[in-house]
């Protein structure tokens, strides 16, 4: 069965690529999953908070060094942020390099068009097959317009893009006005290809102790479904790269999003739960899947049922929102 895919400019030998997780921070763990037949590897990211935070330390330390601050020594680094961040990751991006045949996708998470975006040609160096930026941004302040927010992502992606020649993929969020254009204006800024989407985590409130507490819940194949609609209405009308993720947790989610037109999976969840080696039941459920259909490679899969397909394309917009409504019914134990 041929299960290879074009990503990013890359050619994969097959469409499943384990995303931005704990998984790649241990070597075991990543040769497991390219074992069980995982097309490339994103990294966890590297954030510009942990960055920033490292080179505020730095000019503190050295600002008193230089005044000669009696309690110095107080501002010193502790040995865990000299061992910082960057060299920490770029260590471990080629360790990742040197054991795995797969491509490994870095991946860099922020906000602001700093100077720690210019971090990203280190990791180019470090011999990153491509870049995935996640945007990991909630438009909280109400006088920010959608303009200016969809300023920041374009400008990010803009420096990124000035910085190094690799292949970038953009993790978005599904919350713009129009998900269509930006994708267009992704492209002319120099994508390379989209994931779709981002799963923010949502603070929860504890009703005991009433404070904020963090919650982190892992998803369902439900989720899915938002990537599948969108990246069935891209297929075919964009040149990037499409990817998914969130929700994949079997054979068949993967294989909803391959006839939507996605040209990678990417899985989380399903493999913090079930381990690295869980990706070859997927993958193997997916060469089942195609051998029933009569299918032997995935070129006569991919975007089958995308909205340039499909006779109805409606059914991926509005129109089917009524028939939805109508269609259901009460379940016997609704009453109380
Ligand atoms: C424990 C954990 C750590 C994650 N770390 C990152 C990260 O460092 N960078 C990132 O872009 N996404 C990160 N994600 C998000 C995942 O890559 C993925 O996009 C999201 O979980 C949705 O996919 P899923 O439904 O397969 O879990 C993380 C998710 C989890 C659960």
């Amino acid at each position: 069965m041929d299960l290879t895919t074009e990503y990013l400019g890359l050619s994969l030998r097959t469409p499943l690529v384990p995303s931005a997780s704990p998984l790649s921070r241990s070597l075991d763990m990543a040769r497991e999953l390219e074992d069980a037949g995982a097309g490339a590897l994103v990294m966890y990211s590297l954030f510009e908070e942990a960055i920033t935070a490292e080179s505020e330390t730095m000019v503190r330390f050295l600002h008193h060094q230089e005044t000669g601050f009696a309690e110095a020594s107080s501002f010193l680094p502790d040995h865990e942020d000299f061992a910082n961040a960057l060299d920490l990751y770029l260590e471990n991006l080629r360790a990742l390099k040197e054991s795995l045949s797969i491509p490994v996708i870095a991946s860099l998470n922020g906000v602001t068009p700093g100077g720690w975006i210019e971090y990203a040609r280190e990791l180019q160096g470090a011999g990153a097959d491509a870049l995935e930026l996640n945007v990991y941004y909630v438009a909280a302040d109400i006088h920010q317009s959608g303009a200016r927010v969809e300023a920041r992502y374009l400008n990010l992606l803009r420096s990124l893009r000035q910085s190094i020649r690799i292949p970038i993929c953009m993790k978005l969020s599904p919350s713009f006005s129009s998900l269509g254009h930006m994708v267009h204006q992704f492209e002319a800024a120099g994508a390379n290809g989209v994931a779709l989407f981002n799963r923010f985590y949502q603070p929860d409130i504890n009703i005991d102790s009433l404070r904020l507490q963090p919650s982190l819940h892992p998803s369902t194949s439900a989720e899915a479904l938002l990537p599948m609609r969108w990246i069935a209405i891209l297929y075919g009308r964009t040149g990037l790269s499409l990817a998914a993720t969130s929700g994949v947790h079997t054979a068949a989610d993967a294989v909803k999003l391959l006839l939507a037109g996605a040209n990678a999976v990417q899985l989380c969840s399903v493999l913090l739960a079930k381990g690295p080696a869980y990706l070859g039941v997927i993958r193997k459920g997916i060469e089942e899947w195609m051998a029933d259909q009569g299918f032997s490679s995935l070129d006569e899969v991919r975007g089958r049922l995308s909205a340039l397909s499909v006779p109805n394309p409606a059914e991926f917009e509005r129109a089917n929102y009524l028939n939805i409504l109508d269609s259901y019914s009460f379940s016997p134990g609704a009453r109380v």
